[in-house]
């Protein structure tokens, strides 16, 4: 029996829990083991939850890590603190936790990865940056050894949601903020994404799979799209430009630098045309000049799903049987898919 604690019943994690559901069968077949959802963890017990939700759902931290030894924790919650505490925890014993939550990653990502590596688990966070697109795992699995020099992309689902609807439906900023957060794209705290701290958080964290170490925060610039006017986007309009808020990472002479930032880009280059709630990403590099990634970038299902396959990702690698050079089959290491660089 696979048991599962859900830290987090929101768009996130109820996606989590569908999902789990919706693949037991599949995930029966290809871990050979069953899932079972053994506790939620909520913050507010006034709220009304789903009625078919059967499993044991708590406001208690401790009632909720007395409910059972679990084998994976889904974090959906948000936020610093306690997420933190949550995760380090489970990690302390051994228990391999899958993200979503970026800002926690981008701001004490270095501590909880040595933490996993320490105590020879995983911590998985291909949900935190694009969304439904596995940029994460590409980056630490197909490309380790690939030297890329650029990384850029629209990295925020809610903003390029509103800026295209602004753009092709002349509609209002207040107006589509609040259709993105009925939608579930925006942050609990809206201002993470239309300030660019959201994308901020996540151009860190692809930084840092790109370029090997974590950046330093002074050199990520951010500016948001709070201060965009109607007449920016007209004027970009008429010229045939494209008002995008881009994130992007580079190699420099004075190390990695970084920025968020609205910009006007030409109809020819393909961030340009990424529409809606989806994301771009351009991967710049020796061999393979560029690569493009585009997928929805935020929402319950494609995050879920991120999540369900980082968690299985992490179970087929390190269960994997490999064969040695003298032709014997074995068990690989346990640890093999806990790294630091
Ligand atoms: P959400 O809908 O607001 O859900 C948050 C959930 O966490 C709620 O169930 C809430 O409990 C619970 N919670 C909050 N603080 C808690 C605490 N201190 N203790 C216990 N439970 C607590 O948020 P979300 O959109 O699912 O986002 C969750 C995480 O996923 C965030 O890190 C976000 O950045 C990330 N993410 C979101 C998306 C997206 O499209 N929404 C995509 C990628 C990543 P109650 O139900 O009782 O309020
Ligand atoms: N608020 C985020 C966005 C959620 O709109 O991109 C996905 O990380």
């Amino acid at each position: 029996m696979i048991r599962v604690g859900l830290i987090g019943f929101g768009t996130v994690g109820g996606g989590v829990y569908e999902r789990l559901l919706h693949t037991k069968k599949q995930i029966k077949q290809l871990l050979k083991n069953e899932i079972e959802i053994s506790a939620i963890l909520v913050k507010d017990r006034q709220k009304r939850r789903a009625e078919n939700v059967d499993t044991f759902v708590t406001t208690s931290w401790d009632e909720f890590c007395e409910r059972a030894e679990f084998d994976v924790i889904f974090e959906a919650i948000g936020g610093i603190e306690p997420a933190f505490t949550y995760t380090a925890r489970w990690l302390e014993k051994g228990v391999p936790v899958i993200s979503a939550n970026k800002k926690l990653v981008a701001e004490r990502g270095e501590i909880l990865e040595h933490l996993a590596v320490d105590h020879c688990t995983y911590y998985g966070y291909e949900a935190a940056v694009a969304g439904g697109i596995p940029i994460i795992n590409s980056l630490k699995g197909n490309l380790t050894t690939t030297p890329i020099t650029r990384v850029s992309g629209i990295l925020n689902g809610t903003t390029n949601y509103m800026l295209t609807e602004m753009i092709e439906n002349h509609r209002s900023f207040t107006e589509v903020l609040l259709e993105a957060q009925e939608l579930g794209y925006a942050e609990a705290d809206p201002t993470d994404d239309i300030e660019g701290f959201d994308a901020w958080y996540k151009i860190r964290i692809l930084s840092r799979l790109c370029f090997g170490t974590w950046p330093s925060v002074t050199s990520f610039f951010r500016k948001g799209v709070a201060n965009i006017e109607d007449w920016h986007v007209e004027v970009g309009e008429r010229l045939g430009f494209k008002v995008k808020l881009i994130a992007e990472a580079w190699r420099s002479d004075l190390g990695v630098k970084g920025r968020v930032t609205p910009a006007f880009l030409s109809p020819t280059e393909p961030l340009a045309n990424v529409r809606g709630v989806t994301n771009g990403i351009s991967l710049e590099g020796d061999f393979v000049d560029q690569l493009l990634f585009l997928g929805p970038g935020a929402g319950k299902e494609a995050t879920a799903n991120s999540m369900v396959e980082d968690f299985i990702f992490h179970e087929r690698t390190t269960n994997a049987i490999r064969v040695t050079k003298e032709g014997k089959r074995e068990q690989a290491e346990s640890c093999i898919h806990s790294f630091v660089f």
